[in-house]
């Protein structure tokens, strides 16, 4: 029988703040098998289609940055099938006029990570990076947040870095000089490995404090989690509507 129903399928990854929200969402824990190792994640049914939650940081927030599995991650949402994966990122703003609670969708990004993630290790495969972030796929984000009534930037560069640390206020002026409108630790080693494996990707920044030096006071992961509260529910909101926006397209 050939089965003519195809749903519509939206992974998310959530970062700090989102991940614990995205544990709570009804539905049923899966495991994905990866060249990489097991992805934890949470598949979730809905109207329009299936929502796939995945825990950038593994489930209860365990692992830093830098000891991210982005390749499986990655790989996970290939087995899957997705549609797209809409990744969420706290971030620290480079900018004065971007305060915390700033929602922008990424459309670049600088990568001082230097962590070399690649899936080709060993074979010589040049990636295109003309586009970090899906076209489409951010085009259905900004239209899905318009419909909800969330206020979105459409533009934001990404400035990765390796952390754990924050940076130090040297660092932001010169990100910030360089062109970057964020900062954080994740988003180019995910978009790489997403981008090298070929599955649409795109990744919403959310703003949770002032970088290091342009606010009065000292940054702490206390603030940063604090800040994600409400931006982690505009997230849940934009990808249940992409869901929607995809399934009409895909009728
Ligand atoms: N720097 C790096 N990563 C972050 C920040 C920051 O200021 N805020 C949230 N994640």
């Amino acid at each position: 029988m050939i089965c003519l129903y195809m749903p519509a399928k939206i992974a998310i990854i959530g970062g700090t703040g989102v991940g614990s929200k995205l544990e709570k969402l009804p539905g049923e824990n899966i495991q994905i098998d990866t060249e990489y190792g097991m992805i934890p994640g949470r598949i979730s049914k809905h109207d329009n289609g299936e929502i796939v939650a995945l825990y950038r940081h593994a489930k209860g927030h365990k692992l830093p940055p830098h000891k991210v599995n982005y390749l499986g991650l990655a790989q996970a949402c290939q087995l899957l099938n997705v549609t797209g994966c809409i990744s969420s990122a706290a971030v620290g703003s480079l900018r004065r006029d971007w305060e915390s609670g700033t929602i922008a969708v990424c459309t670049d990004f600088l990568d001082f990570t230097f962590r070399n993630i690649t899936r080709f290790e060993d074979k010589v495969v040049h990636t295109d990076f003309t586009h970090p972030f899906h076209i489409h796929l951010n085009q259905t984000i900004l239209k899905a947040a318009s419909i909800q009534g969330i206020v979105l930037n459409n533009e934001a560069i990404y400035v990765g870095t390796n952390g754990p640390r924050y940076e130090t206020p040297a660092e932001v002026r010169m990100f910030r000089q360089l062109g970057g409108d964020v900062v954080g630790m994740t988003i180019p080693s995910e978009a790489i490995a997403f981008k090298e494996i070929g599955v649409p990707y795109s990744c919403i920044a959310m703003v949770t404090n002032l970088g290091t030096g342009l606010s009065r006071s000292d940054l702490s992961h206390a603030e940063v989690v604090k800040a994600m509260d409400n931006m982690g529910d505009s997230v849940l909101k934009i990808s249940k509507e992409c869901l929607n926006l995809i399934k009409n397209e895909m009728s």
